[in-house]
Protein backbone atom coordinates (compact mmCIF):
# COMPACT_ATOMS: atom_id res chain seq x y z
CA UNK A 1 0.00 0.00 0.00
CA UNK A 2 1.65 3.60 -1.08
CA UNK A 3 1.29 5.50 1.89
CA UNK A 4 3.03 8.78 1.08
CA UNK A 5 1.42 11.83 1.66
CA UNK A 6 1.03 14.76 -0.54
CA UNK A 7 2.91 17.14 1.49
CA UNK A 8 4.49 17.10 5.20
CA UNK A 9 2.24 18.16 7.58
CA UNK A 10 3.10 19.25 10.92
CA UNK A 11 0.43 18.28 13.05
CA UNK A 12 -2.78 16.95 12.56
CA UNK A 13 -6.17 15.62 14.68
CA UNK A 14 -7.49 12.81 13.89
CA UNK A 15 -10.97 12.58 15.31
CA UNK A 16 -12.10 8.69 15.31
CA UNK A 17 -8.31 7.77 16.12
CA UNK A 18 -8.53 4.66 17.56
CA UNK A 19 -11.04 3.03 15.11
CA UNK A 20 -10.48 0.76 12.12
CA UNK A 21 -9.34 3.64 9.74
CA UNK A 22 -8.49 5.98 11.95
CA UNK A 23 -5.75 4.19 13.28
CA UNK A 24 -4.36 3.17 10.27
CA UNK A 25 -4.50 7.35 9.45
CA UNK A 26 -2.43 7.70 13.00
CA UNK A 27 0.11 4.93 11.75
CA UNK A 28 0.76 6.40 8.38
CA UNK A 29 1.04 10.42 9.58
CA UNK A 30 3.82 9.46 12.15
CA UNK A 31 5.53 7.39 9.78
CA UNK A 32 5.77 10.62 7.65
CA UNK A 33 6.91 12.44 10.77
CA UNK A 34 3.66 13.89 11.78
CA UNK A 35 2.81 14.44 15.35
CA UNK A 36 -0.71 13.35 15.78
CA UNK A 37 -3.43 13.77 18.04
CA UNK A 38 -6.11 10.87 18.27
CA UNK A 39 -9.11 12.17 19.46
CA UNK A 40 -11.71 9.55 19.95
CA UNK A 41 -14.40 8.49 22.83
CA UNK A 42 -14.15 4.75 22.18
CA UNK A 43 -17.76 4.51 21.41
CA UNK A 44 -16.63 2.05 18.86
CA UNK A 45 -12.90 1.98 18.62
CA UNK A 46 -10.69 -0.36 20.06
CA UNK A 47 -8.13 0.94 22.80
CA UNK A 48 -5.73 -2.13 21.53
CA UNK A 49 -5.67 -0.09 18.10
CA UNK A 50 -3.54 2.79 19.33
CA UNK A 51 -1.40 0.70 21.75
CA UNK A 52 1.59 0.33 19.64
CA UNK A 53 1.26 4.18 18.64
CA UNK A 54 1.01 4.95 22.75
CA UNK A 55 4.81 4.54 22.69
CA UNK A 56 5.59 6.80 19.60
CA UNK A 57 7.05 10.00 20.07
CA UNK A 58 4.78 12.57 18.62
CA UNK A 59 1.15 10.83 19.44
CA UNK A 60 -0.74 12.15 21.59
CA UNK A 61 -4.76 10.68 23.07
CA UNK A 62 -7.09 13.10 23.45
CA UNK A 63 -10.47 10.88 24.86
CA UNK A 64 -13.02 13.07 24.06
CA UNK A 65 -16.43 12.75 22.65
CA UNK A 66 -16.04 15.25 19.57
CA UNK A 67 -19.91 15.88 19.62
CA UNK A 68 -19.10 18.39 22.89
CA UNK A 69 -16.26 20.83 22.93
CA UNK A 70 -12.95 19.96 22.80
CA UNK A 71 -9.49 21.58 22.58
CA UNK A 72 -5.81 19.82 21.54
CA UNK A 73 -2.82 21.00 23.68
CA UNK A 74 -0.99 23.05 20.21
CA UNK A 75 -2.87 23.99 16.70
CA UNK A 76 -3.09 21.55 14.14
CA UNK A 77 -2.32 22.25 10.29
CA UNK A 78 -4.38 19.66 9.32
CA UNK A 79 -7.87 17.46 10.81
CA UNK A 80 -8.99 14.99 9.39
CA UNK A 81 -12.61 14.36 10.87
CA UNK A 82 -13.43 10.62 10.81
CA UNK A 83 -14.74 9.95 14.07
CA UNK A 84 -18.38 8.26 13.74
CA UNK A 85 -20.34 5.12 13.79
CA UNK A 86 -19.45 3.44 10.84
CA UNK A 87 -20.68 -0.03 10.63
CA UNK A 88 -24.88 -0.81 10.25
CA UNK A 89 -24.15 -2.85 13.84
CA UNK A 90 -23.03 0.58 15.57
CA UNK A 91 -25.05 3.36 14.35
CA UNK A 92 -28.29 1.43 14.46
CA UNK A 93 -27.06 1.15 18.23
CA UNK A 94 -26.12 4.60 18.72
CA UNK A 95 -28.31 6.11 16.58
CA UNK A 96 -27.94 9.76 18.10
CA UNK A 97 -24.69 9.65 18.86
CA UNK A 98 -24.24 8.63 15.48
CA UNK A 99 -26.36 11.82 14.28
CA UNK A 100 -24.58 14.36 16.77
CA UNK A 101 -20.76 13.25 15.63
CA UNK A 102 -22.14 14.02 11.85
CA UNK A 103 -23.65 17.40 12.56
CA UNK A 104 -21.77 18.45 16.29
CA UNK A 105 -18.93 16.60 15.88
CA UNK A 106 -18.39 18.09 12.22
CA UNK A 107 -19.28 21.66 13.90
CA UNK A 108 -16.38 21.23 16.53
CA UNK A 109 -13.67 19.75 14.57
CA UNK A 110 -13.99 22.54 11.40
CA UNK A 111 -14.21 25.31 14.54
CA UNK A 112 -10.87 23.81 15.31
CA UNK A 113 -9.56 23.42 12.19
CA UNK A 114 -10.50 26.93 11.11
CA UNK A 115 -9.22 28.69 14.24
CA UNK A 116 -5.89 27.47 13.32
CA UNK A 117 -5.79 27.38 9.76
CA UNK A 118 -5.44 24.17 9.17
CA UNK A 119 -6.34 21.79 6.50
CA UNK A 120 -9.60 19.95 7.16
CA UNK A 121 -10.92 17.20 5.48
CA UNK A 122 -14.52 15.14 6.72
CA UNK A 123 -14.73 10.94 6.19
CA UNK A 124 -17.59 10.89 4.49
CA UNK A 125 -19.40 7.70 2.41
CA UNK A 126 -21.33 6.03 -0.48
CA UNK A 127 -23.92 5.96 1.80
CA UNK A 128 -24.52 9.65 0.65
CA UNK A 129 -26.48 8.14 -2.13
CA UNK A 130 -28.68 6.16 -0.24
CA UNK A 131 -29.84 3.49 -2.19
CA UNK A 132 -29.08 4.48 -5.76
CA UNK A 133 -30.46 4.72 -9.10
CA UNK A 134 -27.05 5.12 -11.07
CA UNK A 135 -24.80 2.60 -11.14
CA UNK A 136 -21.84 3.25 -10.63
CA UNK A 137 -22.13 6.35 -8.79
CA UNK A 138 -19.73 9.27 -10.04
CA UNK A 139 -19.91 12.74 -7.39
CA UNK A 140 -22.28 14.20 -9.81
CA UNK A 141 -24.68 12.10 -8.73
CA UNK A 142 -27.39 13.17 -5.95
CA UNK A 143 -28.69 10.08 -4.20
CA UNK A 144 -31.67 8.46 -3.13
CA UNK A 145 -32.04 8.85 0.40
CA UNK A 146 -35.21 8.13 3.03
CA UNK A 147 -35.28 10.16 5.71
CA UNK A 148 -36.15 8.33 7.84
CA UNK A 149 -35.39 4.68 6.59
CA UNK A 150 -33.57 2.53 8.41
CA UNK A 151 -29.87 3.56 7.86
CA UNK A 152 -31.16 7.56 7.73
CA UNK A 153 -28.95 8.07 11.32
CA UNK A 154 -26.10 7.37 9.50
CA UNK A 155 -26.77 8.66 6.03
CA UNK A 156 -28.18 12.11 6.67
CA UNK A 157 -25.81 12.67 9.24
CA UNK A 158 -22.98 12.29 6.45
CA UNK A 159 -24.81 14.38 4.41
CA UNK A 160 -25.64 17.47 6.56
CA UNK A 161 -21.92 17.06 7.64
CA UNK A 162 -21.25 17.65 3.88
CA UNK A 163 -23.73 20.11 3.82
CA UNK A 164 -22.08 21.91 6.94
CA UNK A 165 -18.25 21.39 5.27
CA UNK A 166 -19.18 23.15 2.01
CA UNK A 167 -20.83 25.78 3.98
CA UNK A 168 -17.92 26.71 6.06
CA UNK A 169 -15.69 26.93 2.94
CA UNK A 170 -17.87 29.46 1.26
CA UNK A 171 -19.03 31.44 4.50
CA UNK A 172 -15.29 31.71 6.07
CA UNK A 173 -12.79 30.17 3.35
CA UNK A 174 -11.93 27.51 5.30
CA UNK A 175 -9.85 24.82 3.72
CA UNK A 176 -12.01 22.10 3.38
CA UNK A 177 -12.22 18.55 1.82
CA UNK A 178 -14.58 15.55 1.67
CA UNK A 179 -13.58 12.20 0.72
CA UNK A 180 -16.45 9.65 0.35
CA UNK A 181 -15.35 6.44 1.73
CA UNK A 182 -16.52 2.77 -0.13
CA UNK A 183 -16.26 -0.11 1.44
CA UNK A 184 -12.98 -0.73 3.39
CA UNK A 185 -11.91 -3.99 4.52
CA UNK A 186 -8.17 -4.62 6.16
CA UNK A 187 -6.45 -5.47 9.91
CA UNK A 188 -8.37 -4.24 12.02
CA UNK A 189 -11.75 -4.53 11.20
CA UNK A 190 -13.98 -6.19 14.54
CA UNK A 191 -15.10 -9.68 13.45
CA UNK A 192 -18.57 -8.76 13.12
CA UNK A 193 -19.69 -5.41 12.32
CA UNK A 194 -22.06 -5.75 9.35
CA UNK A 195 -20.12 -5.00 6.53
CA UNK A 196 -17.54 -8.10 5.81
CA UNK A 197 -17.57 -9.38 2.50
CA UNK A 198 -18.88 -12.53 3.40
CA UNK A 199 -20.91 -13.12 0.80
CA UNK A 200 -17.88 -13.58 -1.79
CA UNK A 201 -18.39 -17.62 -1.09
CA UNK A 202 -21.52 -18.69 -2.26
CA UNK A 203 -23.73 -19.69 1.08
CA UNK A 204 -23.75 -23.10 2.03
CA UNK A 205 -27.22 -25.36 3.63
CA UNK A 206 -29.25 -22.97 5.90
CA UNK A 207 -26.51 -19.71 5.67
CA UNK A 208 -28.44 -16.61 3.99
CA UNK A 209 -26.35 -13.97 2.18
CA UNK A 210 -26.01 -10.79 3.92
CA UNK A 211 -27.00 -7.69 2.31
CA UNK A 212 -24.22 -5.51 1.33
CA UNK A 213 -23.28 -2.18 3.51
CA UNK A 214 -21.12 0.54 2.66
N1 LIG B 1 -14.80 1.46 6.92
C1 LIG B 1 -15.56 1.77 5.89
O1 LIG B 1 -15.83 0.94 5.02
C2 LIG B 1 -16.09 3.17 5.75
C3 LIG B 1 -16.87 3.46 4.64
C4 LIG B 1 -17.38 4.76 4.49
C5 LIG B 1 -17.08 5.74 5.42
N2 LIG B 1 -16.32 5.43 6.49
C6 LIG B 1 -16.08 6.50 7.47
O2 LIG B 1 -14.76 6.43 7.96
C7 LIG B 1 -14.74 6.80 9.35
C8 LIG B 1 -14.08 5.68 10.14
O3 LIG B 1 -14.80 4.47 9.95
P1 LIG B 1 -14.28 3.09 10.58
O4 LIG B 1 -14.73 2.01 9.69
O5 LIG B 1 -12.85 3.23 10.95
O6 LIG B 1 -15.19 3.03 11.91
P2 LIG B 1 -14.76 2.70 13.42
O7 LIG B 1 -16.05 2.53 14.18
O8 LIG B 1 -13.77 1.60 13.47
O9 LIG B 1 -14.02 4.04 13.87
C9 LIG B 1 -14.73 5.19 14.26
C10 LIG B 1 -13.99 5.78 15.45
O10 LIG B 1 -14.66 7.00 15.83
C11 LIG B 1 -14.80 6.99 17.24
N3 LIG B 1 -15.96 7.84 17.55
C12 LIG B 1 -17.24 7.63 17.18
N4 LIG B 1 -18.02 8.64 17.62
C13 LIG B 1 -17.19 9.49 18.28
C14 LIG B 1 -17.40 10.71 18.97
N5 LIG B 1 -18.60 11.30 19.04
N6 LIG B 1 -16.33 11.32 19.53
C15 LIG B 1 -15.09 10.77 19.44
N7 LIG B 1 -14.84 9.61 18.80
C16 LIG B 1 -15.89 8.98 18.23
C17 LIG B 1 -14.98 5.56 17.62
O11 LIG B 1 -14.69 5.27 18.98
C18 LIG B 1 -14.00 4.87 16.66
O12 LIG B 1 -12.71 4.80 17.21
C19 LIG B 1 -16.19 7.05 9.76
O13 LIG B 1 -16.44 8.44 9.72
C20 LIG B 1 -16.99 6.35 8.69
O14 LIG B 1 -18.24 6.95 8.48
C21 LIG B 1 -15.83 4.17 6.70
Amino acid sequence: MNTALPRRWEHAVVTGGAGFVGSHLCTALLDAGTAVTCVDDFSTGRPENITALLERPGFTLVQANVSDPFTVDRPPDLVLHFASPASPADYLRLPLHTMEAGSLGTRNALALAHGAGARFLLASTSEVYGDPQQHPQNERYWGNVNPVGPRSVYDEAKRFGEALTTAQADAHGTDTGIVRLFNTYGPRMRGYDGRRRTDVHPPGPGRRVPHRHR
